[in-house]
């Protein structure tokens, strides 16, 4: 099966692995604090702190930057259910603002207009996440911009973008937002079978976040003795292994290799479907370098008469599993019924919903089966 992303596993990885699980600790230990002294590295950031999930990154970031109930926190509903499932963890309300149909990124004009509005009305926004979808950074320093201007906190939700570059500047995300997640799910740009990471230059944010992945205990004891601890506050158990975290450290030193096999697979893409007037590659921008975690390209279905279901039933059954990323967050039940939202509020959002595919883009994808699938691809659409 070619599925539309996959993991990379090497030798590496598994010897990586395999040493710690022979040591002294399996749980967080000395992997998991170089795993975090190595993303600092990579952000050029003061502080990581990595957590057991992307999720639990988002639930983290909310209660460090005080999220409650009546706060009102902007997003994207082209995301991954976790980034608003975060704002109503706290009870903040999930306030969605349309995408760009250029970038598949929030619309920041319609993010100023939403600002400017609230603010006439005294009613204040206390924060935004913005997602680099598919691996497109957003515009960050007109974010930064609004950020200031309206004092509000930025959240990167950068799942997908880990090795993306805005300005030629790799660390971006954390140069430009207060806070950062990331995801090591097995499908992301690095994995660590589940897991995740927040990054900051923020020391309130890094404190806070850093006791609620263990409990909100904080420990006064060098030698391990439990009984002198003290709980400070109430918080979870989002700890990452130690072999989880050594996976992560010999997937981040493959960064580079995987960007640029990203890169390449991306680039034949756009050169078989950029000529079609039937489909849109995604687009970029001179100061972003895409780190292509997908690879989303949009048909127009209802000019080539087709039905959407019935090409990736027929894909299936010839063994590439395509995708849609994603929903859009306010088709689902559970933000029906408690925000209501209309779906002409969302014009760029519906009318990508109904195009978009996402075809096969992984470090692991070779030159042939990427060819199989194009011809397979041009046949179904176009003879
Ligand atoms: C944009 C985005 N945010 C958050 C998450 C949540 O990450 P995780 O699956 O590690 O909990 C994902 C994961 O798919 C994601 O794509």
């Amino acid at each position: 099966m070619i599925n539309y992303a996959r993991h990379y596993i090497d030798n590496h990885d598994l010897k990586s692995v395999e040493e710690v699980l022979k040591s002294d600790f399996l749980s967080q230990g000395p992997a998991t604090f170089k795993f975090e002294k190595l993303l600092n590295k990579f952000f050029e950031s003061r502080y990581t702190t990595v957590v057991s999930s992307g999720t639990a990154a988002l639930h983290l970031i909310g209660k460090a930057l005080g999220w409650k109930k009546g706060d009102e926190i902007i997003t994207s509903p082209l995301t991954f259910a976790a980034t608003a499932n975060s704002i109503c963890y706290s009870g903040a309300y999930p306030l969605f603002i349309d995408i760009d149909p250029n970038t598949y990124n929030i619309d920041l004009d319609q993010v100023e207009n939403k600002l400017k509005k609230k603010n006439k009305f005294k009613k204040k926004i206390k924060g935004i996440i913005a997602i680099d979808y598919a691996g497109n950074p957003c515009d960050w320093k007109n974010l930064r911009f609004l950020g200031n201007k309206y004092n509000v906190k930025l959240v990167n939700d950068n799942c997908h973008a880990l090795g993306a570059k805005y300005f030629g500047d790799k660390g971006y995300a954390v140069r430009y937002a207060d806070v950062v997640s990331q995801s090591f799910q097995s499908l992301k740009n690095i994995t660590t079978g589940e897991g995740g990471a927040i990054i900051t230059n923020d020391k309130k944010i890094h404190n806070k976040v850093k006791i609620l992945r263990s409990h909100g205990v904080v420990s006064k004891s060098r030698k391990g003795f439990h009984w002198k601890n003290n709980q400070i506050d109430l918080g979870y158990n989002y700890r990452l292994t130690d072999f989880q975290s050594a996976l992560g450290i010999s997937q981040l030193k493959k960064i580079n290799i995987f960007m640029r096999r990203r890169t390449e697979i991306a680039s034949i893409y756009d050169t078989c479907f950029s000529e079609n007037k039937n489909l849109s590659i995604p687009k970029t921008n001179l100061r972003n370098e895409h780190a292509y975690h997908l690879y989303p390209l949009l048909i127009d279905f209802n000019k080539l008469k087709i039905k959407k279901d019935k090409m990736l039933n027929f894909f299936l059954k010839k063994g590439i599993r395509l995708q849609v990323n994603y929903t859009p967050l306010y088709h689902y039940d559970f933000y029906k019924k408690n925000f209501n939202y209309k779906k002409k509020l969302f014009p760029n959002a519906e009318n990508f919903f109904q195009q978009e595919v996402s075809i096969p883009i992984f470090p692991g994808l070779s030159k042939n089966d990427q060819l199989k699938f194009i011809k397979l691809f041009n046949n179904y659409l176009f003879n």
